[in-house]
């Protein structure tokens, strides 16, 4: 006999097969119960009559409880009103673990509470659908850089120096000195691409974020490609060929967990090339236009992100900003040195920057004094410098957080739930 999964249930019809799962829910009606099914892959209704079961099975009904492990064993047949269009007549039902009782039950719990048992959170629907559009976002990312000849290469964890800014580092002990978390691999991306043409890099990055917003974690997970000969304009083509790619990707994969989370689904067929591109400029006037409480010179906050990309209906790139807001290794524009060749991508319907980028310095000279107008110490930079003296070339690269994109592919409104288990300030549990 085939023990199969829910998923694949359809090409059994009409054969006895076994399923391996757990109890969702039970329902009684008098000489028949159903025993709603979940092994991770679907969900599926198990059919027990009285006449066409033992005894011993039929009572199990009394015994079983929600999220008790078992095996069944029935035959498939197609029910068009049941979800996935099939259902199971039971013949046989094996308990291995009857289940104390489940915290999680149908009523409404707070988010608190959910988060405290996110290890058994992540059983129900709306979590599992999210999760599973997160492995196609990473997947489809994976792939795309794959086709387009890129070589993965890894950056560490544990390093030296800061990328982004000093005052989200987290520091730890590293034998007798001092080592951060990383913030971004995107430095050891440079030598990398300098040794490979096009690179990337996918692994957790960490910040010491104090504020408590609905954008941020201590610890997500970046996808970082890095080009060398490579300016601004060519790296926003990759930019939005990539992230286009990763959303018709799932549009074409996360059908039935899009349908569950009930994701308006025509919002992200707009995202198609090309996606707008406009000057940091040009967004500060989008917002004085729209009266915001903004001063020019500034980052942009979560509601200016929303303002300027209501603007649009598919991601915009927002580039050339004040370079005294901007990571030292950004090149100035040739054309006004006040201006730094970055680029963030905002998504639409108000979730934010996804996107961090641009074109880096190439300049030893003018790199090092960045380091040092930055008060960064100039040690740690050395290897980094190095880049710089052995044919140094223009090049450009991005990070893109996967949770962001997650919760706005998904319409998730927080980015915790986008992440098997989330790492905020005030949560380092389960
Ligand atoms: O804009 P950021 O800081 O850029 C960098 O780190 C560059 N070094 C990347 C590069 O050029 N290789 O971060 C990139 C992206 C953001 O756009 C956002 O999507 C995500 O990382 N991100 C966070 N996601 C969740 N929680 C946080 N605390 C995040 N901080 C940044
Ligand atoms: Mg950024």
């Amino acid at each position: 006999m085939n023990t199969v999964t829910i998923q694949s249930l359809k090409d059994y019809v009409d054969q006895e097969v076994q399923l391996n799962g757990w109890v969702y829910h039970l329902r009684s009606v008098g000489k028949i119960w159903f025993l709603i099914l979940r092994d991770g892959t679907g969900l599926v209704q198990c059919v027990v009559v009285n006449n066409e079961v033992s005894p011993d099975v039929f009572q199990l009904e009394h015994q079983l409880t929600q999220e008790s492990s078992v095996t069944v064993t029935g035959i498939p047949r197609l029910e068009p009103r049941a979800v996935g269009g099939v259902e199971l007549g039971v013949r046989d039902i094996t308990i291995h673990h009857i289940a104390e009782e489940y915290p999680i039950t149908p009523k409404e719990h707070g988010t608190a509470f959910l988060m405290d048992h996110r290890h058994l959170w992540i059983r129900s629907k709306l979590q599992h659908a999210i999760l599973k559009v997160r492995h196609q976002v990473i997947k489809a990312s994976r792939d795309f850089f794959d086709q387009n000849g890129f070589t993965l290469v890894d950056s560490p964890i544990f390093t030296a120096n800061a990328v982004e800014g000093t005052t989200n580092l987290f520091k730890v002990d590293y034998f007798d000195q001092n080592a951060y978390l990383t913030q971004s691999g995107q430095l050891y991306q440079e030598a990398a691409a300098m040794a490979f043409g096009k690179t990337y890099c996918f692994g957790p990055t960490f910040r010491a974020e104090k504020s408590k917003t609905r954008r941020h974690l201590t610890e997500f997970w970046m996808i970082e490609p890095e080009m060398a000969y490579c300016d601004l304009e060519e790296n926003m083509d990759w930019a939005e060929r990539y992230v286009e790619y990763v959303v018709q990707w799932c549009l074409e994969h996360c059908q039935q967990e899009l349908q569950t989370l009930e994701r308006d689904t025509t919002k992200l067929e707009k995202v198609q090339r090309p996606f707008p591109r406009i000057t940091y400029h040009e967004a500060a006037d989008i917002l004085r236009r729209k009266g915001a409480d903004f001063e020019v010179g500034s980052d942009f906050g979560g509601t200016d992100e929303t303002l300027i990309s209501e603007e649009f209906d598919r991601p915009v790139m927002v580039h050339r900003w004040p370079a005294d807001i901007k990571a030292f290794y950004m090149k100035r524009d040739p054309q006004n040195s006040e201006l730094a060749l970055g680029v963030d991508m905002l998504a639409p319907e108000g979730y934010g920057e996804i996107i961090g980028g641009g074109q880096r310095e190439e300049d030893f000279d003018i790199l090092i004094k960045r380091i040092r107008d930055h008060d960064l110490p100039v040690k740690p930079f050395q290897w980094y410098l190095d880049l710089r003296k052995y044919g140094s070339v223009p090049h450009s690269g991005f990070g893109l957080g996967i949770e962001r994109t997650v919760a706005w592919i998904c319409g998730t409104k927080h980015i915790r739930e986008t992440i098997p288990f989330p790492r905020t300030i005030y949560r380092i549990e389960p």
